[in-house]
């Protein structure tokens, strides 16, 4: 048997007749930028998540730099980050001139460790971004409490979370600003690359959309210095089309993450789902010994998976400089090594995680 890590193309019989009609509309009318499909999406996405303004860009990475560039962060600012996460939640920190300051992460969720975030902050801090990884809100209300407390933005990083819930709210309803990807794989996936900046604050909305469009409300009037970071049609109509099927497809993740659940809890460590939130499992990350020989094992079988992310931050090449010692974040080391992400999409079927099941069974016992 062959288990792809992900299969999207799996979810095109429910969305390829109605965007094949919307691509022919864009082909035949020429309007690949700034039409309608990218505002269609815009309206939609904030109304979903019940959030004032929606802010389409070309990619999460966009949307974390332009958060924080709309936020004034420059140099000699610095940014609170959780350790564990995707190198462009602290890249978009570094391209701005501030600096990243890193945060170790909860051993039970792998999100930021909220206990930790006072200590890391200076009198140069002037942003908190909790990312809410693999799907799972980070602690938002005892983060909401130290923003308030030391006068800190909150941008969350959504990038992973799209349809995640907190309490009953939405992710990237719950800070001053919050990034979302459309990376293919994500959730909530484009067919290319795409990104949005979401926000319940008009003038943010507001300088978000010229800086994402050089500057400039008016064609060829500039007001302040942006740059190119628009989404196109054709992603613009993808993600309409899809947005219909998103809590469709998370509650299907959500349903394999349980079957997984049932059939691993006695053998690794598999996630712990926090009783308040709802988690929308874009990745499925168990932990285990020999976690090296495990993924090579199930490689062997047929079965692909991932490590996310296998070097903490601070241990990064990029991020030498920053002389940050090993040794600094102990559970994010930990974690790392032990860290494993098992095929995880909408349409994976029972018997695909029973093979996964018992090829990993097979594995830990081997040791
Ligand atoms: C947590 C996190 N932040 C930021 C990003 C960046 O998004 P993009 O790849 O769309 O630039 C990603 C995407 O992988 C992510 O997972």
């Amino acid at each position: 048997m062959k288990i792809p890590f992900v299969d999207l193309s799996r979810q095109l019989k429910d969305i390829f007749p109605e965007i094949e009609e919307k691509w022919h509309e864009i082909v035949h009318n020429s309007r690949f930028v700034g039409s309608k499909y990218v505002k269609e999406f815009e309206d939609k996405f904030a109304n979903y998540l019940d959030v004032k303004h929606c802010i389409a860009v070309n990619s999460g990475t966009s949307a974390l730099y332009l958060s924080l560039m709309a936020l004034g962060v420059g140099r000699g600012d610095e940014v609170i980050l959780p350790v564990n996460t995707f190198i462009a939640t602290a890249e978009a920190v570094s391209l701005l001139g501030a600096k990243p300051v890193f945060v170790d992460i909860d051993k039970k969720t792998y999100n930021i460790d909220v206990k930790k975030i006072e200590k890391a902050i200076t009198d140069k801090t002037k942003v908190i971004i909790p990312v809410h990884l693999y799907g799972q809100c980070s602690n938002m209300d005892e983060i909401l409490e130290i923003a308030e407390k030391y006068n800190l933005y909150i941008v969350e990083d959504a990038c992973q979370a799209h349809g995640a819930e907190y309490k009953g709210k939405k992710a990237g309803s719950l800070g001053d600003l919050a990034a979302f990807s459309f990376y293919p794989g994500k959730n909530l996936g484009a067919f290319g690359e795409g990104g949005a900046v979401v926000t319940n604050c008009d003038e943010l909305a507001e300088k978000i959309r010229m800086l994402r469009n050089h500057g400039s409300k008016v064609k060829y009037y500039h007001e302040m210095i942006g740059g190119n970071f628009r989404m196109d049609e054709i992603q613009g109509a993808v993600l309409s089309t899809k947005l219909k099927f998103l809590d469709t497809w998370n509650n299907m993740r959500r349903k394999a993450a349980k079957i997984y659940n049932e059939l691993l809890e006695d053998v690794v460590i598999t996630p712990y789902e926090v009783p308040y939130n709802k988690h929308v499992y874009h990745l499925y990350v168990i932990r285990v010994d020999n976690r090296d020989k495990i993924k090579e094992y199930l490689q062997k079988h047929g079965i692909e998976t991932g490590i996310h992310y296998p070097i903490p931050l601070h241990l990064q090449s990029a991020y030498k400089f920053l002389n940050i010692p090993k040794g600094s974040f102990p559970v994010a080391e930990k974690v790392a090594d032990e860290i494993l992400s098992l095929p995880m999409f909408p349409y994976i079927i029972e018997e695909e995680i029973l093979y996964v099941a018992e090829r990993l069974k097979e594995g830990v016992k081997n040791g």
